[in-house]
């Protein structure tokens, strides 16, 4: 069956099972492998993407429910194809990453709360943020970033 999905901002189409997941569909179909496969079953937040903004398990997600709400993967978080969202930003500048496979899941839950929250306190950064795992232990640089990038993205938006 044909799917058109609404996904960073392109309209892209794909024909595949309707109970197909969403990480399958972006990963084989759309050649988007940013979002990444960990448990399969909706515990570990690494295939975490947004729709409508907000943070959702794409590996317990069929392409048939999503409809023409925005699909935003980590290749599309960024304004610009040559712009760092300032979470990339502040993961580069703290390098945040380890191994490095949790992370583009990591950095879609923090991106959804900082658009709700842009001054989160270290609860509100664990809270957010316990769902999704992290097998390096990354978290204390993780709640780092999501902090520096809080810094980055209130001086971006004084300077507008
Ligand atoms: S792969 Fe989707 S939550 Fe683990
Ligand atoms: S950085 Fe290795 S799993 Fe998180």
């Amino acid at each position: 069956m044909k799917y058109t999905l609404n996904l960073n901002g392109q309209s892209r189409t794909v024909d595949v099972p309707a109970d197909t997941p969403m990480l399958w569909v972006l990963r084989d179909h759309l050649d988007l492998p940013g979002t990444k496969f960990g448990c399969g079953v909706g515990q570990c937040g690494a295939c975490t993407i947004h729709l409508n903004g907000v943070p959702t398990r794409a590996c317990m997600t069929p392409v048939s429910t999503v409809g023409r709400m925005k699909v935003t993967t980590i290749e599309g978080l960024a304004a610009s194809a040559t712009a760092l969202h300032p979470l990339q930003q502040a993961w580069t500048e703290l390098d945040v990453a380890q191994c490095g496979y949790c992370q583009a899941g990591q950095i879609m839950t923090a991106a959804a709360l900082l658009k709700d929250n842009p001054k989160p306190t270290d609860d509100d950064i664990d809270g957010a943020m316990a769902g999704n795992l992290c097998r390096c232990a990354t978290y204390q640089r993780i709640r780092e970033g999501i902090k520096r990038a809080a810094v980055i993205a209130g001086t971006k938006e004084a300077a507008k």
